[in-house]
């Protein structure tokens, strides 16, 4: 009997990891549709601005309002469109996580 719980408890386990690393692997692909013009991972070429590394609630409230209109932009302004607020602040997250 003590072997079904544990058996189960690892179930349980990994399941929770599985989720868990499906949510990783979606907040990566987002990041992905920045790489051309923030670099690999967020780390920019020169002349480029480097995200990796960078301060998650700034690159947020950047995000937010480029999304909102009330921080001028040439490219941001649209592309914050396609992500929910929520989205925005989880690419932040990877971002600020990222070694620069
Ligand atoms: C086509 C090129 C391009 C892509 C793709 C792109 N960016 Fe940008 N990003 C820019 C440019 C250019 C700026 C400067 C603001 C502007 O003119 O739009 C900028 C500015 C920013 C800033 C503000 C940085 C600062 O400190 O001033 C953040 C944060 C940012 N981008 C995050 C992202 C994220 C997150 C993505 C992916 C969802 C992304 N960018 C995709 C070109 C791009």
């Amino acid at each position: 009997m003590a072997t079904v719980k544990h058996w189960l408890t690892a179930a349980a386990l990994l399941a929770a990891a599985a989720g868990a690393h499906a949510q990783v692997n979606q907040i990566q692909v987002w990041a992905s549709a920045c790489a051309n013009c923030h670099g690999t991972e967020g780390r920019a070429e020169p002349g480029n601005v480097t995200l990796a590394g960078g301060n998650k609630d700034d690159m947020t409230k950047a995000l937010l309002s480029f999304k909102n209109g009330t921080r001028p932009a040439t490219i941001m302004h649209q592309l914050t469109k396609g992500y929910t607020d929520e989205q925005l602040a989880q690419i932040s997250a990877y971002f600020a996580a990222q070694k620069n």
